[in-house]
Parts: structure tokens; C-alpha cells; sequence
């Protein structure tokens, strides 16, 4: 809950200022389960610095601190970091209980004595755990995902971990979990969330099998995830710690793995995160030497991997489009198709689909030039985005709206008693695209358009408690472009009176922004 207000959307813009991490996963073994060495791991992280079209790609993710096949030697990792340069995200496997966290703090506390500040300079964070949360659901567990980690023994070794860096250099580095994204929208798992300086999250359109997830569909469900994913952090920031599209394998619903398409993902969820600075660590690099897994997520063939050339392209568009105008149609651009084939061990959820809510309202809104906000009006003093089957689920607390096919936001207004007799009218304000991407208080993700209604109920006390009761639809503006005022619906004022309305995303529409008055942006009552 929030007022709202433009300081608070700016300071939270400065927050995510920061030149952003690139880099990629990289498993502790290959696909025939021999260990990696430290000249493998640093012939994947130079080959990671050196692809084409690319820069700044010098980050990288482990899952574990143990060298594999041992119980708790460093992993050779940490040396061949050390040795090319490359940041550390560093993982501890936290699944199958209190033994293997030991043997990974045993690990991790050697390496600080073994190697100092060469090592802990290097470490941008450390993920207590990997998708052990979504192993105890019920889609992990019919997948035969492995053993997981109940929310609370996941509390238990993030505090363990923050006890054995203290005192070290590594003391204060941020202390994470990776787990996919349905994971924390799940309230049960709150705690975890709480106990934690970031949040890891895993997205894979791909898997989502029980959605259209089409690749022309796919940036949408990546953001759907990543602002639900947001809307449930506490405030706390959200990496993507593993994401991307197949390049080979089975065809998942809708979802075709090839390299085409994968092209078509990079530019539009890759190229879109680097642009707006979101720590990133791609699914991934190479997953074929040794074995052939099914599906395969690896940008590069198996071979040489200095030489061998990425299965597509990997530049983002040199004057890439502003993420606050619509987004180019996934069919229309080029597939920047090289060659070959690719790999993966990763197993995410499939979500469960929501029945999208249909609309038969007239469109009554005529777009108009913005030309500032008439006194008087009134901003909202709520925005509460919600999951939009269900809108008493709130799953953000206010500082962004968000609308997506799976969430809504709803705005709450408090129409001032000087207002009797005036008429009000609920107008949307779009401005024209913002010069710096990184800083746009606003992004289109997917083009559509929105339903606005208006609810029955008065408004909560508190936002954890909403009940939205019935709604009436009230105006629709089938399709969202920047640079315009729609106006949505005029009534007589009802002054004095808490009044809500529940806007919906229409025809896919993905859209995020900070409510603010200058340039105007979002949805204002005008009072005439
Ligand atoms: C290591 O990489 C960082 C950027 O990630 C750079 O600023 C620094 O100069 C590099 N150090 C060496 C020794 O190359
Ligand atoms: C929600 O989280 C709890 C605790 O992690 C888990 O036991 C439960 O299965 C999860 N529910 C779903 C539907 O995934």
C-alpha cells in the first residue's frame, strides 16, 4: 500500500540504476557426469567474454562450492574465475538436508582461506539453494524433480551461510535464492523470501505447456513471471537467474524448440533485460559436450567452443526499440539463423492456466494529445496490483502497476467533497516514449489493450485484506500505444466516497508503470 507519489517511483528508478551482471549457469559436471576442471571452466568463461556481437558477458552462476565427485573440495571453478576474471555467483545446494549445506559451507570457508580477496572480489552474491522449493510441490514431485527443502529449513541455511561469512570478506555480499518463479508467488514460501537480500528467479516460457506459449508469446509469459515474480519480493530485487528457449528438442503445447525461435527470445527477453539493466545469468552457454540432452538450452554447438560459432544471433538491436513503445511482433522480425544444434538438465513447472476473462463492453474512449493534468483531480491513494482470477490475491504492494493476462491492478480513490456536482471522469495517460529506456517510469511489454471496471466495495483498511466484491465494467481502450489520454468513463462525482476500479489487461496486453503526475502517467480522475 501507498500513496502515490513521483519521489517514491524516482527513488525506486535510482535503485536499479547500477550497470546490470551478464553472465551465464555453468553445472559443476557434463552430461556424462564427469567433472568439470578448472581448464574447463575457464575455457567456458573466456568462450562466454568472446561471442559475437556481445559484450560484458563475465559473470557466472555455480551451483554448488564442491568440486564434483568430492564431498567438500572447492570446486575448480573459484580458481579458473579467479584466473580469467569472471564474477561469481556463487550457489550451495541446499536440497536433501543439514549434510550437504555442511560440506558447501565447509567449501565456501575454504576457498576464502585458500584464496583471500582474489576470490571474494570476485563475488557479486551467493544463492543458498536451487529450485528446492519447487521440488516439494506437487509439480515437482510428479516430475521426480529430486529432493527439495522445506521454506523453513531454506530460512535455516540462508542464516547458517549468513553466519559463516562473518567476519570474512565476504560478509555483506547478498545472499539470494534461486528458485522458479511460481515459487514466489506462493505465500507459503514467504519466509524464505524475507530472509533473503535478493531473489533468484527461473522462468521458462517454454514449459509453460498449459498456456499458449507459442515463441511469439514468450516474452509475455517471461514478464508475466518476472512482475508477478516482482509484485511478491518484498521490495527485495529479482535476478533472473536462469532463463532462455530450447534450441533443439520436443515441441512443448505451443512451443518449438529451434534455433529460429531462440533468436526471436534473446532478442525480445534477453535484449530487453540487458536494456533495462536486471541482472541476468542466460540458461544457457553450452550443454552438449559429452551427451546430447533433451530439450537443449545451449547458444553453442558442440565443438570448439573458441571457434565453434553461436546456433543464432546474439546482438540486441543497435537503436533498440524503447521498451515504452509496443513491441515488434515476433513474426516480423529476421531469425538471425546461423547454424547446428544444442542442451539441459534444468525441470521447470508447468502453470496452471487462468480462464481469461472475456469483455462485451462498447469502446467508448477517443484517444487525445496529453497536454498535463487539469486541476483539479485526484490521483489514487492505492494502487494494488492483484492476480486477476482471483483479485483478492494481491501480489504486489503498490510501487508499480502492473497488468499482464494474469494480473490486474486496482486503484482506490478518495473523491474529495468539494467535488459535489462536478462530474469526473476517468482518463489513462500514456506519455511519449522516454528518451532513456533504462529510466522510463513505464513499458509496454506486449501490446494490447485494457478493461476498467468499477467495484462494488468501498476500499480496504489494509491491502493484505482486500475484498474486491462485484464489478461493473465501465470502459475499454482496446489498444495501449504511447503519447495518448484515453479517456475511459465520465459520472457524476461521488464526493466524499472511497471509490475502486479493477483494470485488466485486454488481448495480451503487458504493461508496467509508476504512477506519476509529470509528464502524467496512469490512471487520474478529472474533475470538470
Ligand atoms: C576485471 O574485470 C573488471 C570488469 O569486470 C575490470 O574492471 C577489471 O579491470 C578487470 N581486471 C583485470 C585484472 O583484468
Ligand atoms: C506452496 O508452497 C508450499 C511450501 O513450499 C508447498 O508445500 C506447496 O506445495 C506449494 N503449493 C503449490 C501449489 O505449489
Amino acid at each position: 500500500m501507498r500513496v502515490s507519489s513521483s519521489v517514491l517511483a524516482a527513488a525506486s528508478l535510482l535503485a536499479t540504476a547500477n550497470a546490470a551482471i551478464k553472465g551465464f549457469n555453468y553445472g559443476a559436471q557434463f552430461n556424462n557426469d564427469q567433472a568439470k576442471t578448472r581448464v574447463d571452466f575457464e575455457y567456458e568463461f573466456n568462450a562466454a567474454k568472446q561471442l559475437p556481437g556481445t559484450n560484458g558477458w563475465t559473470s557466472a552462476r555455480l551451483y554448488t562450492m564442491i568440486q564434483h565427485g568430492s564431498q567438500n573440495t572447492v570446486i575448480e571453478a573459484i580458481q579458473a574465475a579467479i584466473n580469467t576474471n569472471t564474477t561469481l555467483l556463487l550457489g550451495m545446494w541446499a536440497s536433501a538436508g543439514q549434510q550437504v549445506i555442511n560440506n558447501e559451507i565447509t567449501a565456501l570457508k575454504a576457498a576464502i582461506s585458500q584464496y583471500g580477496t582474489a576470490f571474494t572480489n570476485l563475488v557479486v552474491g551467493i544463492s543458498v539453494g536451487s529450485e528446492d522449493l519447487y521440488r516439494i510441490t506437487p509439480t515437482g514431485i510428479e516430475n521426480h524433480s529430486g529432493a527439495g527443502a522445506q521454506p523453513n529449513e531454506l530460512v535455516n541455511y540462508v542464516q547458517q551461510t549468513r553466519a559463516a561469512i562473518r567476519g570474512t570478506p565476504l560478509e555483506g555480499k547478498p545472499i539470494g535464492h534461486v528458485d522458479t518463479w511460481t515459487v514466489y508467488v506462493n505465500a507459503s514460501n514467504n519466509a524464505v523470501i524475507s530472509a533473503l537480500d535478493f531473489i533468484g528467479m527461473d522462468a521458462y516460457p517454454y514449459f509453460q505447456s498449459t498456456m499458449a506459449n507459442s515463441i511469439g508469446s514468450g516474452s509475455q509469459l517471461f514478464f508475466d513471471a518476472y512482475h508477478a515474480t516482482v509484485g511478491a519480493a518484498q521490495g527485495k530485487p529479482v535476478w533472473v537467474t536462469e532463463t532462455g528457449w530450447p534450441v533443439s528438442g520436443k515441441t512443448l503445447n505451443q512451443a518449438e524448440p529451434n534455433a529460429g525461435n531462440a533468436r526471436i527470445y534473446w532478442e525480445d527477453v534477453t535484449c530487453q533485460l540487458v536494456k533495462d539493466n536486471v541482472n541476468l545469468y542466460y540458461f544457457t552457454l553450452q550443454d552438449v559436450q559429452y551427451g546430447n540432452p533433451v530439450p537443449s538450452f545451449g547458444i553453442k554447438p558442440a565443438g570448439d567452443l573458441l571457434q565453434v560459432q553461436p546456433l543464432f544471433d546474439l546482438s540486441c538491436p543497435a537503436s533498440a526499440k524503447p521498451s515504452s513503445s509496443v513491441s515488434i511482433t515476433a513474426t516480423s522480425r529476421s531469425t538471425g539463423l546461423l547454424t547446428g544444434t544444442g542442451s539441459s538438465t534444468q525441470l521447470t513447472p508447468t502453470i496452471s492456466t487462468t480462464t481469461p476473462r472475456t469483455t462485451t463492453v462498447p469502446v467508448i474512449t477517443m484517444p487525445a494529445i496529453p497536454r498535463g493534468l487539469p486541476e483539479p483531480f485526484e490521483e489514487p491513494h492505492l494502487i494494488v496490483p492483484v492476480d486477476k482470477a482471483d483479485p483478492s490475491k494481491v501480489v504486489g504492494d503498490g510501487y508499480t502497476a502492473l497488468l499482464s493476462p494474469t494480473v490486474s491492478t486496482i486503484f482506490f480513490y478518495d473523491v474529495g467533497p468539494a467535488h459535489q456536482g462536478k462530474t469526473c471522469t476517468l482518463v489513462f495517460h500514456v506519455p511519449p516514449p522516454f528518451k532513456s529506456s533504462e529510466f522510463a517510469p513505464v513499458h509496454i511489454r506486449a501490446p494490447g489493450g485494457i478493461s476498467v471496471s468499477r467495484l462494488s466495495n468501498q476500499g480496504p483498511a489494509e491491502v493484505s485484506t482486500i475484498a474486491v466484491g462485484n464489478s461493473t465494467p465501465v470502459g475499454v481502450v482496446p489498444l495501449v500505444q504511447a503519447g495518448n489520454q484515453f479517456n475511459i468513463a465520465s459520472a457524476p462525482c461521488e464526493a466524499g466516497q472511497r471509490v475502486g476500479y479493477q483494470v485488466d489487461s485486454l488481448y495480451g496486453l503487458s504493461m508496467d508503470w509508476f504512477q506519476m503526475t509529470n509528464p502524467p502517467l496512469g490512471l487520474f480522475m478529472l474533475v470538470s
